[in-house]
């Protein structure tokens, strides 16, 4: 074997030894998409799939079909939540979903904020700080989504617009609770185009939101907050992005709908 051969047969080692040590946070969302057939096959799927024991595996389905995952999931060790939620209990709120409704149904996470409930939805962060409250205080995980459309990137303002999502999606909750939340960074022009942030990319601006959690919070809190990557992840790109700085795990689109890609990406993420 030539010398550069070896090199890379050890480097792979090495990287795959490092995925294998570390857990992932894994969570697929899968925004509007999917037939109740599809949702009864992808279940069957993985039903005797083993995503190991380091990994935490999450899917996001459509609210229809929470019954099916309740069914199917009980004793599962993946876990599921709700794409959305309203932020008040029962009653006159046409067309919402509620936490006592997510609950009754066994979700153990809520996707909060994500952008194309910001933008096409029009959400803001007073309205999304409230979504958060109300997740935390009814025991279930909030995933809130920040990141930054492509002008803002090129504007260079887009750290300090990551700062205020997080700052006001937070505001409504004690630091004592943020043990609670997960905070997922998904840059918009990375969304569902093919386009992945570079795992440069993502490291330098998982690192500046790492440091901002524990310059503002205290680095106990700080350090604790799971830091999801998002938009356009593959099982092609998933190893260097897991391999970059502040990465807890992956919030995951396209990618999700299908069983056989998601078991691809659990098991590149442990280290096989
Ligand atoms: P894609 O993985 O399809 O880019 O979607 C990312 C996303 O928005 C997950 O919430």
């Amino acid at each position: 074997m030539e010398r550069n051969d070896i090199k890379t047969v050890i480097r792979n080692e090495i990287v795959n030894c490092l995925l294998e040590l570390q857990g992932f946070l894994v969570v697929g969302n899968w925004k509007m998409n999917k037939t109740k057939q599809e949702v009864k096959s992808f279940l069957n799927d993985i039903a005797s799939y083993d995503f190991g024991e380091k990994n935490t595996i999450v899917i996001v389905p459509p609210n229809p079909y929470l019954y099916l995952f309740e069914e199917k999931l009980r004793y599962s060790k993946v876990l599921y939540g709700v794409q959305n939620i309203y932020p008040k209990g029962n009653g006159a709120f046409t067309g919402e979903l509620s936490l006592e409704m997510a609950n009754d149904f066994g979700c153990k996470y809520a996707i909060i904020g994500h952008s194309e409930r910001r933008t096409i939805f029009s959400e803001c962060n007073v309205f999304i700080s409230k979504k958060v409250r109300a997740c935390v205080q009814n025991q279930i995980k909030p995933i809130l989504c920040i990141g930054e459309n492509l002008e803002e990137r090129k504007n260079d303002n887009y750290k300090q617009l990551l700062i205020n999502q997080i700052k006001e999606g937070l505001s409504r909750i004690d630091v004592s609770e943020l043990s609670k939340v997960v905070i997922a960074y998904e840059p918009i022009w990375a969304i569902g185009t093919g386009e992945t942030a570079t795992p440069d990319q993502v490291e330098e601006t998982h690192i500046f939101i790492r440091k901002f959690l524990t310059d503002e919070y205290g680095s106990d809190v700080g350090n604790d907050i799971p830091l999801l990557y998002g938009g356009s992840v593959n099982p092609t790109n998933v190893k260097k992005l897991a391999l970059a700085q502040s990465v807890s795990g992956f919030l995951i689109g396209g990618a999700s709908l299908n069983a056989q890609t998601f078991k691809e990406i659990n098991n590149i993420l442990n280290g096989n």
